[in-house]
């Protein structure tokens, strides 16, 4: 009940098991051909639930959603403005109209401001864009901080919308982000690393409305999905301009559009065999001509090596089914929802942070004994970290985030956290407030 993660399940332990006696790697298709088949078939299949379904449409996995995101920014940047490729991110010389600028909510992950750092842009770079009472980023206050940013004489390029934000849990309004995005020929990605498997829940799915507008977009199915750690995907409605964003020279590892045509019909076979189709694809090889479909992952991706993490993601999707996340999802919100009500119930203890019922998995309170804060933040803080210690000693993992009146509890449930767990915890921050 601390991070945003779950447990591991037992088809997520025989792959990782599998995973590691194969030790594949997976940067060219020559010494990964199944894997490399699973990975572009899964990437497809989950980024359609997103409403990508272009002929193009996929994705690749990274390291986590930290790497995603930094991969999106990468593709963003050297798709927008090509010459930064060459040249770097001196605006005069990748055709940018003034210093780029990267915007994310004020409620986005750290990680944004991460890869701004490692991209050279620093983090003044990162401009944070103030949010709702219900910590959604606010489409006017976006606006607002571009025309500001354009009339400084930068030039923002990259909008960060999360799906699922770390602390509360809120989802941005997407669709009115992608008009602003639009108006200012901005790169839209969502940061769903955490709250974007919603998407399989037709209860909570309302949530994703407009993701299809996005250009780039992360989920991590190691978060809510219970598949092991690590497992992270980056999906586009097109591919190709991931390839075009990363593709470098490397002959003595990507051999170009040389592969003869058995060999092309051959993966196509295997593909289209996954897929149930049966019209081959417009030509294979690397990618290097317009119709090409690429087969060499690594070429998209800021990595060479690359483990087969999708597999772990295509056998639980498999042996669970879309049916089986989408009931382990709405159980996991209805416990975050029942936690919230037992939180509410004690007013005379606590004050509910979080909207009721949450907006995702979290639960973020603060104790407040006769139903009052105390008027010095410190001390909400104090008395936070004090019961927060004292439950981890009595065997739950919970955490606390920094918020206006000094930190709160914020409780994470999941997949598997039982009714029991949450009525416990109840008794027990009772018990850690008298002790
Ligand atoms: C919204 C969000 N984005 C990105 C990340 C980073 O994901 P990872 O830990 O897989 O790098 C997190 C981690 O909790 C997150 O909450």
């Amino acid at each position: 009940m601390d991070k945003l993660y779950a447990s591991t399940n037992a088809v997520g332990v025989v792959t990782e098991l599998l995973l590691s006696v194969l030790n594949t790697n997976l940067h060219v298709y020559q010494v990964s051909p199944a894997l490399t088949v699973i990975e572009k078939h899964t990437a497809k299949q989950f980024a359609s639930l997103f409403g990508f379904t272009g002929p193009r449409a996929g994705g690749v996995t990274c390291q986590g959603g930290s790497a995603s995101n930094l991969t999106s920014i990468v593709i963003a940047r050297n798709t927008l403005f090509p010459l930064s490729k060459i040249h770097g991110n001196s605006h005069t010389e990748c055709g940018a109209s003034g210093p780029l600028i990267l915007l994310t909510s004020a409620h986005g992950h750290y990680s944004v401001e991460k890869a701004a750092v490692t991209c050279g842009f620093g983090s003044s770079s990162v401009w944070t864009v103030p949010v709702d009472e219900d910590g959604r980023m606010s489409p006017s206050a976006l606006r607002e901080t571009v025309l500001k940013a354009k009339g400084e004489g930068k030039h923002p390029f990259y909008v960060n919308a999360t799906a699922g934000t770390t602390v509360m849990g809120s989802y941005d309004p997407f669709n009115e982000i992608a008009d602003i995005c639009e108006e200012f020929g901005m790169w839209m990605h969502i940061d769903g690393s955490w709250g974007g498997p919603a998407i399989f829940s037709e209860k909570h799915k309302h949530k994703m409305a407009g993701s299809h507008r996005a250009r780039s977009l992360t989920v991590n199915p190691h978060k809510m999905l219970n598949v092991p750690v690590t497992c992270s995907f980056l999906l586009t409605d097109d591919v190709k301009v991931f390839h075009r964003a990363n593709t470098l020279p490397a002959g003595y590892l990507f051999h170009g559009p040389t592969a003869d045509e058995v060999n092309d019909e051959e993966k196509a076979d295997q593909i289209h065999a996954l897929e149930g189709e049966t019209t081959p694809p417009n030509g294979c090889g690397n990618g290097n001509s317009p119709e090409q479909e690429v087969w060499d992952l690594a070429d998209l991706t800021l990595q060479c090596g690359r483990r087969g993490d999708a597999l772990k993601l295509a056998l639980s999707w498999i042996y669970y089914g879309a049916a089986g996340f989408e009931r382990q999802i709405d159980g996991a919100f209805e416990m975050a929802a029942y936690l919230a009500n037992l939180i509410s119930q004690r007013s005379d203890n606590f004050v509910l942070v979080s909207s009721n019922p949450p907006p995702c998995l979290q639960v973020c309170f603060y104790y407040a004994p006769g139903g009052k804060l105390a008027d010095e933040p410190e001390e909400n803080t104090r008395r936070t970290r004090i019961m927060v210690e004292k439950l981890i000693a009595r065997g739950f993992m919970v955490d606390y985030a920094p918020g206006d009146r000094g930190s709160f509890f914020r409780v994470v449930v999941n997949c598997q956290t039982l009714r029991g767990t949450v009525e416990g915890l109840r008794m027990g921050a009772n018990l850690g407030s008298a002790g």
